[in-house]
Formats: C-alpha cells, sequence, structure tokens
C-alpha cells in the first residue's frame, strides 16, 4: 500500500505512523515549574541526536507541562524507563492538571541532581541532567504551525548507578532492560535474550572507546 502521508489518508483502522518507527526509547522527563512543583511524564517521540557533548530531544504535542516547565526554567531531566518500572512510568503519563506531582503520584523517590534543579527519579538506573538548548517548531499539513515542537536539550551530567556498569566498565542495558514504545498499545523490553554484537568495518575498541 501507498498513502499521502500528509493528508494521512492510510484507510486503516489505526495510524500505522508510531508501529514503523519502534520500538522508540522512553524519555521520562522531570522538570519543575517556576513554583518549583515536580512534574514527571513519559515522551517516545524522544531519542539521542549527538554526542561531545551529547544532545537529546523530544517531541511534545501542544504545550504540555514539560514543554511549559521547560520554556520557563530551562532544565529538564531524563530519566531510563525500566521493565521493572514500566507500571510507575505509565502513571505518570495521567493527564493531571499542572502542578500535580506525577512523581509522587507513582510512588516514586525524588533525588536531587547536581547541576541543575529538577529531581532525579532515584529508582532509575540512569538519567541525563539537561540544559534547554533549542525550541524548533513543525509546520502544519496546512502549512500553518504544527501542535508539535521538538525540544532539544543539552546533556549536562550523567547518573548511572554503580551496580549497573559491568567488571568490563560498561553500562549493562541488558540488566537494565529499558523499554521503548511501539505503535498503538505496544512496547518492547531490552533483555539479554533479545540483543546481539555486531562489529562495524574498521570499528576497534580503540574507537569505540572515543
Ligand atoms: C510511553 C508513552 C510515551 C508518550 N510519548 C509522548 C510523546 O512523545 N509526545 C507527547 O506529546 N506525549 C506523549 N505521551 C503522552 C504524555 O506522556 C502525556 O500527555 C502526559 O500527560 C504529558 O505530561 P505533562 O503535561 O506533565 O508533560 C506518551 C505517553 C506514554 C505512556
Amino acid at each position: 500500500m501507498y498513502y499521502d502521508a500528509v493528508k494521512n489518508d492510510h484507510g486503516l483502522p489505526h495510524d500505522p505512523f508510531k508501529a514503523l518507527v519502534a520500538p522508540r526509547p522512553i524519555g521520562w522527563i522531570t522538570s519543575l515549574n517556576e513554583e518549583g512543583k515536580i512534574n514527571l511524564a513519559p515522551y517516545s517521540f524522544f531519542n539521542a541526536m549527538a554526542s561531545n557533548p551529547h544532545y537529546v530531544c523530544f517531541g511534545s504535542g501542544g504545550m504540555k507541562d514539560s514543554w511549559r516547565n521547560i520554556e520557563a526554567t530551562g532544565e529538564f531531566v531524563c530519566n531510563l524507563a525500566t521493565w521493572d518500572l514500566r507500571e510507575e512510568m505509565n502513571t505518570t503519563s495521567a493527564d493531571v492538571a499542572h502542578g500535580v506531582d506525577e512523581l509522587k503520584l507513582a510512588g516514586l523517590t525524588a533525588a536531587p541532581c547536581k547541576l541543575v534543579k529538577p529531581p532525579m527519579v532515584a529508582e532509575s538506573p540512569a538519567v541525563f541532567e539537561c540544559t534547554h538548548f533549542q525550541t524548533v517548531p513543525l509546520e502544519g499539513a496546512d502549512g500553518g504551525p504544527h501542535a508539535y515542537a521538538i525540544i532539544v536539550g543539552k546533556v549536562v551530567g550523567i547518573h548511572i548507578r554503580d551496580d549497573f556498569i559491568t567488571e568490563q566498565g560498561l553500562f549493562d542495558t541488558a540488566k537494565a532492560m529499558p523499554i521503548a514504545r511501539g505503535g498503538y498499545h505496544d512496547y518492547s523490553v531490552v533483555r539479554e535474550d533479545n540483543t546481539f554484537s555486531m562489529t562495524r568495518p574498521g570499528m576497534t575498541d580503540a574507537k569505540l572507546a572515543e
């Protein structure tokens, strides 16, 4: 099949787009409003986009609390969403009033960051502290503004729980079991039995370390 992606006339019972870009990592984003109230929400239009320095970005469908807070305070935190934290992650996606602390709502523990004011989820094995770099507006179907914008953050600090670093000094992704979003209501999880390694032509361990 083929369809006009701007008209989005796929004719299927559900839009397949998100199922075609799957799995998508989940940026589980902590931010603070101007009054210092905590906000936590998951975003799967999320990814790492550059390294050294590292940049991440997420797409917000309208000015939700995370976007609003980040514009107001210039900082946010990305917590790794994992299999063990899947229910809590889902709870924090609830459509609650501005100023409601979803971190508390999900029974999670807030722990202080080093360089930014929003707290991290203490239960998460890996956390990025970010400063707001830029918000990129997008064009809608009619050439006017899109509801979505891309919020880009510079990663200024990284926390990794020591028990997730192997004896070889690698982050144990399979142990952390990150979850990722598919289409519809689908998710996937990274585990030992569904990962594999492949070496790029000419890639050495020395290059990997760069
Ligand atoms: C796994 C998952 C991924 C999500 N990804 C996005 C996303 O990429 N963009 C978005 O606008 N909403 C996304 N949502 C919905 C938001 O989490 C939801 O609207 C939330 O209430 C926003 O919170 P906030 O207003 O506190 O920022 C996602 C929800 C879930 C459960």
